[in-house]
């Protein structure tokens, strides 16, 4: 079976254990490459795949200096700006052995939509959050097909399968990607390649700094998304929040989408009483 689904996935919307198997990819003795390895999940998940005995990563960056407080032999550090076709180009042929390839880059910059005429934030998530990750997958498609299949992780969220009106053009940006997942996922599987969809939740990063719900470590996610890989999970839900966010959006969409607006009001409602009474959020 390539792209076609069973029966029985067809039926229930889970995926059978034969599928499983034959998305499932080995994390030790694999060549991997992170985007945005130098903070947060994108450092996690390098820091993670060493651990697990990765035979090697290029670990990519805007600023590749700022990868120096990642030592391992095995490492590869190249720089990699994702809305640079040049720079996608030059580590797409020296990552020419890469079997895993991981989209993590990613920016959430406006917190409204009515707010501002200014599109530049909207498209700059666009750009890094969905067209950088498409590049990349254009580059390294026949690369990952010659190294026997491999896979592609993309770093979604949450927010991506139910708009998050805290951050709703970034939301819109991780649907595009969404999309992408299941495009690729099903056009890769004649080459073997298995694509995974990540949808986290709030994870404990310089990203959610502001926001206001319990996070999740992204060491934790980190090794939440291997075992996913390993597992053959093509939709990995990797925190807590996750989980639970996954299971009521796969038992209703329009339910979830209500209990997130509701969720967005209550903080609303809480931070203008906190403004009205700031010692009372300061306590
Ligand atoms: N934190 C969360 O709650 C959360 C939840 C769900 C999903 N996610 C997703 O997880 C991924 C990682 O986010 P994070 O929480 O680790 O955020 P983060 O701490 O803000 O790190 C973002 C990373 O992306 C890199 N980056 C930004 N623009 C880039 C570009 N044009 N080219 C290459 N790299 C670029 C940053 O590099 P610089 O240091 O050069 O800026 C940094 O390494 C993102 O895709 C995010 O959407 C995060």
């Amino acid at each position: 079976m390539t792209g076609a689904r069973t029966a029985a996935t067809k039926m229930t919307g889970q995926p059978t254990q034969k599928e499983e198997t034959m998305n499932a990819r080995r994390i030790e003795g694999a060549v991997a490459l992170v985007t945005g390895a130098n903070r947060g999940i994108g450092r996690a998940l390098t820091e993670a795949l060493l651990s697990r005995g990765v035979k090697k990563v290029y670990a990519t960056a805007r600023n590749p200096e700022a990868l120096r407080a990642l030592r391992d032999e095995r490492l590869v550090s190249l720089r990699l700006d994702v809305t640079d076709a040049d720079q996608i180009r030059a580590a797409a042929e020296a990552a020419s052995d890469v079997e895993l390839v991981f989209n993590n880059a990613g920016v959430a910059l406006a917190s409204a939509i009515a707010d501002s005429t200014d599109l530049g934030q909207a498209r700059r998530e666009m750009e890094v959050n969905y067209f950088g990750p498409l590049q990349l997958l254009q580059r390294l498609a026949p690369t990952l097909a010659r190294n026997g299949g491999g896979a592609v992780v993309n770093i979604g969220s949450a927010a991506g399968l139910t708009n998050l009106p805290f951050v709703p053009t970034y939301s819109a940006s991780k649907a595009a990607l969404h999309s992408l997942t299941q495009a690729a996922r099903f056009l890769l599987a004649a080459q073997g390649t298995s694509v995974f969809g990540v949808y986290a939740g709030p994870v404990d990063t310089d990203m959610s700094r502001e926001l206001a719900f319990p996070k999740t470590s992204p060491r934790d996610v980190a090794f939440a998304i291997l075992d996913g890989i390993e597992a053959g999970q093509e939709d990995i839900f990797p925190d807590p929040f996750a989980v639970d966010f996954g299971r009521r959006f796969q038992s209703s969409p329009k339910a979830s989408e209500r209990q997130v607006a509701a969720m967005v009001s209550g903080e609303a409602a809480r931070a203008s009483r906190d403004q009205e009474r700031p010692e009372r959020a300061r306590a």
